[in-house]
């Protein structure tokens, strides 16, 4: 079952989901973190980065995975998800960057990259507490719907619904990559605790499926409700469909 938390508007889902993060950090200041990119995280690293200069939060012992990254971005592109960390979140803080871990859009042996990542998050325990966004078609990571669920790190062909939802972010969607890496699902079902953070209308299907769908992979969030300590933070839009079953 996935607990539910509603939040009124984008700021205060994003601060609850910083609290939540902040907690975790109290609490094991050398914790493992699997952390996300997208439009929706940004308000809770910004929540983070303050706490952060005002001496409450110490990122010096934390470890971090994020979910996924372009096939073919380089880390000084401005539109990959490990440019949009730094400057985000890791140049804010005291986290050491060697201890940040992205996949590598540029790995001349996709499979081997994808393998010592998965290996690398093994040996790091898997997060503590794993951040994710939710795709406007339930993806997670870069999970996109399917007949089956993925396991480990992979190279994933992006659908033409994330290409158009991410164009947003690009000059013209003729840029935006057609595939990424994305860490599996399997992997991200190891992580201790997930928090899931959604806001907006447009999440309002994936997050009602997701909570209340059937377990299946056409709605790659829903195997979320299979773990056992997962929280979703929602602004009321994101909640709208989810009236009856939250009545
Ligand atoms: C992207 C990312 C996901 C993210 C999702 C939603 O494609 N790969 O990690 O959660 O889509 O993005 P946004 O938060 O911008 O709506």
């Amino acid at each position: 079952m996935i607990s539910i938390v509603r939040a009124r508007d984008y700021n205060d889902m994003s601060r609850k989901a910083a609290n939540i993060i902040s907690a975790q950090i109290i609490l094991k200041p050398n914790c493992v973190l699997g952390l996300a990119t997208g439009s929706t995280p940004i308000g809770a690293y910004q929540q983070l980065v303050e706490w952060y200069k005002k001496g409450d939060l110490d990122f010096s012992q934390v470890s971090s995975y994020n979910l996924d990254e372009y096939r073919g971005l380089s880390g000084d592109n401005p539109q990959s998800y490990r440019y949009f960390m730094n400057t985000n979140l890791f140049d804010h803080v005291n986290i050491d960057k060697a201890n940040t871990h992205v996949p590598d859009g540029m790995a001349e042996d996709g499979e081997a990259s994808c393998a010592a990542y998965d290996a690398a998050v093994a040996a790091a325990g898997y997060p503590d507490l794993q951040l994710l966004g939710i795709g406007n078609n339930g993806h997670i990571g870069f999970n996109e719907p399917d007949d089956h669920f993925s396991k480990g790190t992979h190279l994933v062909d992006l659908t033409e619904s994330t290409i158009e939802a991410n164009s947003r972010l690009f000059d013209s969607i003729d840029e935006v990559p057609r595939q990424a890496y994305s860490m599996g699902v399997q992997t991200i079902m190891f992580a201790k605790m997930i928090l899931v953070i959604a806001n907006g209308e447009k999440k309002a299907q994936a997050v009602h499926d997701m909570c209340f769908g059937p377990v299946a992979p056409s709605c790659p969030a829903s195997i979320l409700q299979l773990h056992p300590n997962t929280v979703l933070v929602a602004d009321e839009e994101a909640l709208s469909l989810c009236a009856d079953e939250l009545a």
